[in-house]
C-alpha cells in the first residue's frame, strides 16, 4: 500500500525546473534556418510553443519514473509479488482529459496558423509549377504564357499563388527557408501559397521520393524586386509545351476554381 503520500510539491518544483532546463536548450536551437517569407515566423512560434509543451510532458515522464525507481523499489531480500492494482478511475480520466486539451489546443493552433498563411490576398501572383521525373518547370501570366525550365523567378513582397501540375508521379515543392511544402499529385492541382519577404537564391527541393533522380530534383530559385522579375519575364522566349498546358486544362476540369491568366493585354 502507498502509504506515504507523494511528495507533490517537491515532484512539481522537479517537474518545472527539467522542463526550463529542456525547453531553454531545445528553443536555443535554430532549428529551420532563415525566416524568409511571411508564414516562417509563424510556423516557427508553433513550432517553439510545441516544443514547450513538450519539454513538460516529457520532464513529467522523466520525473515520476526517476521518482518511481527510486521510492518504490524492492528492499534487499524482498521476493513478494507487487500490490494487486485493479485501476483507478480518477487518473484514467485524468490522462485521458488532459492530452485531448492539449492535442485539441495544438490543432486548433495550427488551424490558426494555417488559415493566416493561406488567406489570398487580391493582388497576388499565379504562378503555374509542372514537375516531373526529375525536373521542374514554371509559367508565369502573360499573353504567350512564359515559361521556363530548372529556375524559379518570383518579386519579393508579393504573394505567389503556386498551382501545382504533376506530369507523372507525386512529387513534393519544398522551399525550406519559406517553410512551405505542398505534394504535386497528377491529376489535380495543388496551392502553395507564399510571400517572401527577402530577395536572393534559393534551392526548390523535391521533397518526395519519386524514384532514381528524386535527390537530383531541385530547381533554383531567385527571389527578386518587382521591377526585376518583370523584366526577366519580359524576356522569357519559351511557351509552355503542349503535354503542359493540356495538364493544366485537365487540372482545371477536377478543379472548379478558374486559372487566373488575366493579365494579358
Ligand atoms: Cu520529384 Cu522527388
Amino acid at each position: 500500500m502507498f502509504t506515504n503520500r507523494l511528495p507533490i510539491a517537491k515532484l512539481a518544483g522537479a517537474v518545472v525546473a527539467l522542463s526550463a532546463v529542456i525547453a531553454a536548450v531545445m528553443l536555443s536551437i535554430n532549428w529551420n534556418g532563415a525566416e524568409d517569407s511571411t508564414a516562417a515566423p509563424k510556423i516557427d512560434d508553433l513550432l517553439n510553443i510545441m516544443i514547450v509543451v513538450s519539454s513538460v510532458i516529457f520532464a513529467i515522464v522523466v520525473v515520476a519514473l526517476a521518482y518511481a525507481l527510486i521510492a518504490f523499489r524492492a528492499k534487499p531480500g524482498d521476493e513478494s509479488d507487487g500490490e494487486p492494482i485493479h485501476g483507478n478511475t480518477r487518473l484514467e480520466i485524468a490522462w485521458t482529459v488532459i492530452p485531448t486539451i492539449i492535442v485539441l489546443f495544438a490543432g486548433g493552433w495550427s488551424w490558426k496558423v494555417l488559415n493566416e498563411i493561406e488567406e489570398t490576398n487580391p493582388r497576388h501572383l499565379t504562378v503555374d509549377v509542372f514537375s516531373q521525373q526529375f525536373a521542374w518547370s514554371f509559367a508565369y501570366p502573360g499573353k504567350e504564357y512564359a515559361y521556363s525550365q530548372g529556375v524559379l523567378h518570383v518579386p519579393v513582397n508579393r504573394q505567389i499563388v503556386f498551382k501545382m501540375h504533376s506530369q507523372d508521379v507525386i512529387h513534393s515543392f519544398w522551399v525550406p527557408q519559406w517553410r512551405i511544402k505542398k505534394d504535386n499529385v497528377p491529376g489535380i492541382t495543388t496551392t502553395a501559397i507564399v510571400t517572401p519577404t527577402k530577395t536572393g537564391t534559393y534551392q526548390l527541393i523535391c521533397t518526395e521520393l519519386c524514384g532514381f533522380g528524386h535527390s537530383t530534383m531541385r530547381a533554383k530559385i531567385i527571389v527578386q524586386s518587382e521591377s526585376a522579375f518583370e523584366k526577366w519575364v519580359g524576356g522569357l522566349k519559351e511557351k509552355v509545351p503542349t503535354p503542359m498546358m493540356v495538364s493544366v486544362k485537365q487540372d482545371t476540369e477536377t478543379n472548379p476554381e478558374p486559372l487566373e491568366r488575366v493579365e494579358a493585354e
